[in-house]
């Protein structure tokens, strides 16, 4: 079964609801879902999965540097990541927080690795944004891309 590691910082907890819904999905898609905080992940685990989406708050338009030294420890399997599926999600406190950026940021590490990201014509096209705790347009949201994700991973994964 395609396995899919959902990985998060939340420091009050809003990125984590976010996590959980969109683990929600991926489990209702029909793959294997695993949900860390980012301080429990190590770069070693990353290679386990045939899928990876990352959640952060917005910081000042970007990660929080707990995910970002994820990624920056990850250089030591670079090129094995390559071919799997990659997404991305954030919790801000306004609309126009910095949440888009945020996301692209996740988003430029997934891609140098050769990850294969799938954009949303009628969700939030990037990736998931709430604005602080997730409502139930967020809720629906995250459901969504978790379930889109697992197809895709399965489509990949074989
Ligand atoms: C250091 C710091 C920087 C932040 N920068 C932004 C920002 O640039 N834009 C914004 O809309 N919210 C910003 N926020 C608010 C958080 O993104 C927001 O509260 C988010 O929901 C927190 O997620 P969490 O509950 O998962 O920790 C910032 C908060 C902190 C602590």
């Amino acid at each position: 079964m395609a396995k899919v590691l959902v990985v998060y910082y939340s420091r009050s907890g809003n990125t984590e609801q976010m996590a959980k819904l969109i683990a929600e999905g991926v489990e209702s898609g029909g793959a294997e879902v695993v949900v860390k905080r980012v301080q429990d992940t190590s770069a070693e685990d990353l290679v386990e999965y045939d899928g990876i989406i990352s959640g952060s708050p917005t910081y000042y338009g970007s990660m929080a540097w707990e995910m970002k030294k994820l990624l920056d420890d990850s250089v030591k399997f670079h090129g094995e990541l390559d071919g799997k599926v990659a997404g991305a999600f954030t919790s801000a406190a306004n609309i126009g927080g910095g949440n888009e950026t945020t996301i692209l940021d996740m988003l430029n590490g997934w891609l140098i690795h050769g990850m294969i990201v799938q954009g949303d014509p009628k969700g939030d096209h990037y990736g998931r944004v709430s604005v602080n705790a997730p409502d139930a347009r967020v809720e629906k949201q995250c459901r969504r891309m978790g379930e889109r994700f697992a197809a895709l991973v399965k489509k990949v994964a074989g």
